[in-house]
């Protein structure tokens, strides 16, 4: 039976990650990850912090702490972040454990063993008040084309030149702003992708089934032709070179990162005691099925770089299957900026409303085909809408009324002749719906079936009208009424890779012990649910969601607006 691994991008280390990031990759491969779980599957969620590269060694600087425990503390906030968001890795390592040195210098050599790796001299500038080599975007200066004065030194951003830092007129460090800096001349390491092109065409032509922004990105890359790209950096924080005169360098971040998803899950392997079934995930020859998630920028790493890496060292690893690319949330209009403080960060979002309000959010509204815009109007008429009026009031009128008419006793268990064959066809529709484009990885979709299927349940009490019936004919109010109860319990099973906190709620206030764990029951089994026993007692209603009103939206839009 086929198994499933699921990676999702690793978040860089330097800073708690904004909502952007979030669906870009974790949040998606969370639901999907549930989904197959529930559906009986063995899948294995792997995904940890991506902690080397100069970026994590100044934000250590500017948090005036050693790199090493900058990064653990680091690690600890965005893990306890990603628990509090109900999200469930089975393991969530660190890029920079010694599982991972130990696999990219294995990488490395098998790289050089097989001819794939040369050596270059380069000239880059060296910052003497900064005591570091600059890479491309920490060297700005005046563009020598348009005159833009903050061109960085791999483009400017006023004409769109793609620049050489040496371009750069009047060039500075953009860490401390020094104009002390000077080009010198480093030898590096090149990984020669060149010799690959042919092998990732032909690669990346077997791939139909990948998203149509990944496919655009990876063709886009192998049409401009590869070149011999750098793989080492003059760094201190990183994975060493197992080569002569390299002691001073280190690998480029994107050299070992993603290697990390290996020995993240050779580090899962080892934690529960089995250290060598990180084979059956990773090794060719497995029934396995590898989806990655990520956002657009991480692409031509995951489609082409990584994978030549794979090829040329020829160690018997799995190349990827399916290839989720999201494309970019905006924040009311603009860019999410980290350093502008502009957006809203994952702390802050879980200070302000529970985790399953942005999940359904977030999910429904994904960037899955085009860019999709955050605003705390739109965030505010979901939660209102999707969650507070039609999920959490059907919850509400259908508890409410058992408690008013049978003291939250179920009053009989219904037979197979009194079972509603309309409203059970419907349901099934639903569900089906909901589990192809759960299958499919089509998250958008899977949000309105599922808000369907919750419809279902709104309209179903409005027109029976139990609080009417009841005075004339009440023991069709009370089939009605048991129609929705079981809905309800139907409503959490189909609810859970999405808002798993709520669906956990309505089986407790189902007293529901029947259904057992919800992370194992499939939606097959939800929909041949048997009706609870006469007897049965349920809990009093409890208001599942809050509503944001418009004073609040306003609040909340003009608080976080950014710097
Ligand atoms: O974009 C990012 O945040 C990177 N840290 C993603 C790395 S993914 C993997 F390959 F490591
Ligand atoms: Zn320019």
């Amino acid at each position: 039976m086929t198994r499933y691994l699921i990676t999702s991008a690793l978040p860089y280390i330097n800073g708690i990650k904004h909502l952007g990031n979030l669906i870009g990759s974790i949040l998606p491969a969370d639901v999907y990850t549930k989904f197959l779980r529930q559906q009986g599957h063995e899948a294995l969620f792997i995904c940890g912090t991506d902690e080397h590269g100069t970026p994590a060694e100044i934000a250590a600087q500017e948090a005036n702490k050693p790199i090493e425990d900058y990064c653990q503390e680091m690690y600890g906030v965005q893990k306890d972040i990603y628990t509090r968001f109900g999200i469930d890795f089975d393991y969530f390592g660190r890029s920079s454990a010694p599982s991972n040195h130990q696999l990219t210098q294995d990488i490395y050599q098998h790289l050089e063993k097989n001819g794939f790796i040369e050596e270059k001299e380069i000239k880059q500038y060296y910052s003497f008040d900064d005591k570091r080599f600059l890479p491309d975007r920490y060297v700005e200066g005046t563009c020598p084309h348009c005159g833009f004065q903050k061109a960085r030194g791999d483009q400017c951003d006023g004409c769109g030149t793609l620049l050489d830092p040496e371009d750069l007129l009047t060039p500075y460090s953009t860490i401390s702003g020094s104009k002390n800096i000077e080009l010198k001349a480093t030898r590096h390491l090149f990984l020669d992708l060149s010799q690959l092109e042919d092998r990732l065409k032909d690669w990346v032509a077997q791939q139909p089934q990948w998203p149509e922004v990944v496919k655009g990105i990876a063709k886009k890359w192998l049409n401009e032709g590869l070149q011999p790209r750098c793989i080492t950096r003059d760094l201190k924080w990183g994975i060493s070179v197992p080569k002569e005169g390299y002691d001073e360098k280190v690998f480029y971040v994107w050299f070992d990162a993603p290697n990390g998803y290996i020995s993240m899950t050779q580090d899962w392997a080892a934690a529960k005691g089995t250290p060598d079934s990180w084979k059956d995930w990773w090794f060719e020859g497995n029934d396995v099925q590898h989806t990655e998630f990520m956002a657009k920028d991480n692409v031509p790493f995951h489609a082409i770089f990584w994978p030549a890496v794979l090829f040329a060292a020829d160690m018997n690893f799995k190349q990827v299957d399916y290839i989720k690319g999201f494309h970019w949330l905006t924040y009311e209009k603009g860019k999410f900026s980290t350093s502008q403080k502009r957006g809203i960060f994952t702390d802050v979002a879980l200070e302000l409303y529970p985790a399953d309000y942005w999940r359904y959010y977030l999910l429904a509204n994904c960037p899955e085909t085009a860019d999709s815009d955050f605003s705390f109007s739109l965030f505010a008429n979901v939660v209102n809408k999707d969650l507070a009026d039609i999920l959490g009031n059907f919850a509400n009128r259908t508890l409410s009324l058992f408690q008013k008419y049978y003291q939250g006793l179920v009053p009989i268990q219904l037979s197979q002749s009194q079972i509603d064959q309309t409203l059970t066809q419907s349901v099934r529709t639903q569900m089906s719906e909901l589990t192809q484009s759960l299958s499919q990885l089509k998250f958008r979709p899977a949000a309105q079936h599922l808000r369907a299927l919750w419809v279902l349940g709104n309209e179903y009490i409005t027109v029976k009208e139990p609080w009417t019936v009841v005075k004339t004919d009440s023991e069709s109010a009370m089939i009605s009424l048991i129609h929705c109860l079981h809905l309800l319990r139907i409503f959490a099973v189909a609810s859970y890779p999405f808002i798993p906190e709520t669906a956990a709620r309505i089986l407790t206030l189902l007293n529901d012990s029947g259904v057992g764990n919800l992370s194992a029951t499939t939606f097959a089994d939800a929909v041949n649910f048997r009706y609870f026993p006469q007897g049965h007692m349920l809990q009093p209603p409890m208001r599942l969601f809050e509503k944001i009103d418009d004073e609040k939206v306003m609040e909340l839009t003009a608080h976080y607006a950014g710097e």
